[in-house]
């Protein structure tokens, strides 16, 4: 049974100050962070327990009450955002907070949902460890919305996305009832792995609010260079050539096209081409050693590995950083694409993966397609070479009007259908790293196979059979 003013219920069973409704504090958790998407929403629920998170899904499911779990909110599919229509609360994890435990000896944090990732990392640094996942967004994203999403970053090359960093989740289903499996068991053979079912799922099936996470060694130094290179196929050739000169000290392999990296250099002030000779693509490299004693000999790999490459036509030029200061200018640059991307102006944006063997050919081609079918548009991409997995902008036609929203409305949908269409036909997602969120639902729905929509649609059944979880995100409803 639904009912008109459902807040009563909540702070009724609730301690004080768990049910936010002054218009003025919600306002900022409505609108995604690309300002894509406006939802509206009567109240912020803020648990500071799992219990608390129990009883509100307790009374949302016997109420049929939507809720829509958020953290940093700093999706980029729209995927934490309520609906336009109202009808949903939030439901936010931000209030848990805590580190609840590090554990050096056995490499594992346990921590809440709505601990920031740049606090996870400091936090573990002064144990002597390192949570192995980082991304731009770190210093707002949080545990529980990276692991919803299945986050990857800039270190998925060597350590994997956030998938492979999750060792146990504590979570809540939509009936209330709370699964406790923080613990971390190597081995663990019953059934079905129902933290893998919540990994990636979007807030659309549960709640999680804690987890167990991987810890690795600390840095105990990196070797970080900048490189031009003549093509895309020849970033590639970089990346294998400095894995087998360098092995698995290569954690981080970035590429840019020279006008993304023109952007960053227009919009941050202080920011400078760290490589003097023009080059059409770069990338950004780390290399880097737990053993405190290898900090030289890493180096003088590097620039060992860096001449052959270069005698053997890997690449154009190279400038290794000289300083912790340089090397965090050179990730400066790379982090601060999306939000530099972002007031450059509207554009369409695509997070895609294609077997890494195959996307140096589909970089080029598929802006050249995109280009030539909207005449005017330009398309350019950065990422993750090494993983697959490139952003592919499409920026409108130079309309000083209105910064080429107009065309946005007019045409994205075709340019969505159209880069996508080109995606499936090399084999590969729609979503790489961002997940499906509103963003991507109806594209979804158009290329999956019927066997994936299949089996998206039981699962969101089985655990969430009223709807009332994240609704509208991730899962296309049956025709
Ligand atoms: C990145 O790699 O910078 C992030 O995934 C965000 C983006 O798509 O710009
Ligand atoms: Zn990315």
């Amino acid at each position: 049974m639904t009912i008109a003013n459902p807040l009563p219920l909540f702070r009724d069973a609730l301690p004080a100050g768990r049910v936010i409704d002054d218009p003025d504090l919600i306002a900022p958790w409505t609108s995604d962070w690309r300002g894509k998407y406006h939802g509206a929403a009567a109240a912020i629920l803020s648990p500071r327990n799992v219990e608390e998170v129990s009883a509100i899904l307790r009374i949302a499911a016997a109420h049929g009450i939507a809720l829509v779990p958020q953290g940093g909110n700093s999706s980029m599919v729209g995927g934490a955002t309520p609906p336009a229509d109202g009808k949903a609360l939030i439901l936010s994890l931000r209030a848990m907070n805590a580190i609840r435990s590090i554990d050096a000896d056995a490499n594992l944090a346990v921590c809440e949902a709505g601990v920031i990732l740049q606090t996870l990392h400091e936090a573990v640094e002064a144990a002597g460890r390192r949570f192995p996942l980082t991304l731009g967004a770190k210093g707002v994203a949080t545990v529980g919305g990276l692991i919803s999403t299945n986050a990857g970053g800039t270190q998925v090359l060597r350590h994997g996305p956030m998938r492979a960093q999750v060792e146990g989740l504590e979570a809540v289903w939509p009936n209330g009832s709370i699964l406790n499996g923080l613990a971390a068991l190597k081995k663990d053979n019953r059934g079905y792995d129902l933290k893998q079912v919540l990994i990636g799922a979007e807030g659309t099936i549960g709640v999680i609010t804690a987890a167990s996470l991987r810890l690795v060694p600390t840095i105990a130094s990196r070797t970080v260079f900048w490189a031009g290179v003549a093509s895309t196929a020849q970033a590639l050739a970089l990346l294998r050539h400095l894995e087998e000169a360098l092995g698995e000290a290569v954690e981080g392999f970035e590429i840019l096209s020279d006008e993304i990296v023109d952007v960053v250099l227009s919009e941050v002030p202080g920011t400078r081409k760290p490589i003097a000779s023009p080059a059409p693509w770069h990338v950004l490299v780390e290399a880097v050693t737990a053993d405190p004693g290898d900090a030289d000999a890493l180096r003088a790999r590097v620039e060992a590995a860096l001449a052959d490459a270069l005698e053997k036509d890997r690449l154009t030029d190279a400038t290794i950083a000289s300083s912790e200061g340089q090397a965090d200018a050179f990730w400066r640059i790379r982090e601060s694409v999306s939000s530099s991307e972002k007031a450059k102006g509207p554009a369409m944006q695509y997070d895609i993966s294609v077997p890494v063997g195959a996307m140096p050919a589909f970089m080029i081609d598929a802006a050249r397609a995109c280009e030539g079918h909207f005449p005017g548009s330009t398309a350019q991409s950065y990422g993750h070479l090494g993983d697959g997995n490139i952003h592919f902008h499409v920026r409108p036609p130079r309309d000083p009007a209105d910064r080429g929203a107009h065309w946005i409305a007019e045409q994205g949908e075709a340019v969505s259908r159209f880069v996508n269409d080109l995606v499936a036909a090399a084999g590969g997602s729609i979503s790489a790293e961002h997940g499906i969120g509103q963003m991507k639902v109806a594209e979804l729905a158009r290329l999956a196979s019927p066997a994936h929509l299949v089996g998206l649609r039981a699962i969101k059944g089985a655990f969430d059979p009223g709807g009332i979880m994240n609704p509208g995100k991730l899962v296309p409803p049956a025709p």
